[in-house]
């Protein structure tokens, strides 16, 4: 495999990145950009890599400017961590202006980046677009994850984890499929139920954990069909998708699809309420006068689900609680005939919401699992072992 090592303070996890990499048998071929070589010396990413490292300021990198299509066509990974901004912008655009971006632009190998930067750089548009840009074309980002940044300030930009990476390296060197020929269904997201024609109902889900089940249940070789609410998250690689506003869509797209399933993991939040009548004009103010909205109770979509279920499919279910956790959780599992359900406590740190980690219980008619706090990526793929281990069998 290929790491490309880009100029930003991050660069020296590079070093750990390599030696993990190393451990765990993968030959890596380090090639450093200029700036990269500011931050952390060839030398040491070399004797790491047991490899020559190619550097633009390498005397050497002339004869291996020839070699570096070989290597590109070689590689059964591409990696670069940290990636910055710039080196995000260039391959956006298809630039090749040094070793590293001619070397990855003429690679077909899978590429994944591991962005690391200052937060207001992140958020630019300019990065965004490319970011999508790239995502589109099938480039893979592990991070960025938020923390405390070179420039003083704390927010999103800070290069991912050492193990998330190599974790995510692993997955794409030596994909498990064990979920080949299975169908999945997920949900994701939270709904928005209409009062008047610029108003809705919402809740804080923000998608994260659904979007990282397709995400897992893809990369294992599943057939993954993803309902998915409004949330501004893209929808992973090979994933088909189906958008839903309302419970009332979410539950028409489920029952339409959800047949022909052999897995469908339900971690949409819809809301439980809608308006019993949506206002056909902007309602407005009554002069100091309480407000009412009459709301009516929206089908529960997973029992409507349960309800229908075939021999042989599996179904899973979630429990976002405040209190008394477990007990409601189980009181879940029966009454919408699940096979699972992952529960959490979303008044933990980092738990629930709009955060990249969670912390659940794995419950079953069997038993419970407790998980220790993990990344959404690696609780999706601990819900699909346990799937799999309860028995999910694959459609013909
Ligand atoms: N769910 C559903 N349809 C609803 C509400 C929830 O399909 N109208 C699903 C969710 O996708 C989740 C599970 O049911 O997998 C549990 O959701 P939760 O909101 O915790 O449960 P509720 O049944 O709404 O119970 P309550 O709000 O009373 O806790």
């Amino acid at each position: 495999m290929v790491l490309g090592v880009t100029g930003g303070i991050a660069a020296y996890k590079a070093a750990e990145i390599v030696s993990r990499l190393k451990k765990l048998g993968a030959d890596v071929r380090v090639i450093m950009t200029k700036n990269a070589c500011e931050f952390i010396t060839p030398l040491t990413l070399e004797t790491l890599s047991a490899n020559p490292v190619v550097c633009d300021t390498f005397e050497r990198a002339r004869t291996w400017e020839v070699e570096h299509i070989a290597l590109a066509a070689r590689a059964d990974l591409f990696l670069i961590a940290p990636a910055t901004a710039n080196l995000m912008a260039k391959m956006a655009t298809g630039l090749a202006d040094d070793m590293l971006s001619t070397t990855v632009l003429a690679t077909r190998a899978p590429v994944l980046l591991a962005p690391a930067m200052n937060t207001a750089m992140w958020e630019h548009p300019a990065t965004q677009e490319n970011r999508e840009r790239l995502a589109r074309r099938g480039v893979r980002f592990v991070g960025p994850a938020e923390g405390h940044l070179a420039c003083g300030t704390t927010g999103k930009g800070h290069i991912a984890s050492v193990e998330d990476i190599v974790a995510q390296a692993c997955a794409l060197l030596c994909p498990v499929c064990d979920l080949q020929g299975r169908r999945v269904l997920v949900t994701a997201g939270p709904t928005r139920e209409p009062l008047d024609p610029v108003r809705y109902l919402t809740n804080r889900s923000s998608g994260k954990m659904g979007y990282a089940l397709a995400e897992a249940a893809a990369a294992r070789g599943a057939e993954v069909t993803l309902l998915t609410g409004p949330v501004s998250l893209d929808v992973p690689h090979g994933v088909h998708a189906l958008r839903f506003e309302t419970t009332q869509d979410l539950l028409a797209l489920a029952l339409e699809h959800g047949p022909a399933q052999d897995i469908v993991i339900q971690a949409a939040a819809p809301a439980d309420y809608r308006a019993q009548e949506v206002a056909p004009y902007k309602i407005k103010k009554a002069d100091g006068e309480p407000l009412t909205l009459s709301l009516v109770e929206n089908p529960d979509v997973a029992k409507a689900l349960g309800e229908r279920k075939r021999p042989g499919q599996l179904f899973v279910g979630f429990a976002a609680e405040t209190n008394d956790v477990l007990a409601h959780a189980r009181q879940k599992l029966e009454r919408k005939r699940l096979d699972l359900i992952v529960a959490n406590d979303v008044t933990r740190p980092g738990a629930g919401f709009d955060v990249d980690t969670n912390i659940v219980t794995l419950i079953s008619r069997e038993d419970m699992r407790e998980l220790p706090i993990l990344s959404k990526r690696e609780v999706a793929d601990r819900i699909l072992d346990r799937v799999l281990e309860l028995g999910a069998p694959a459609s013909d």
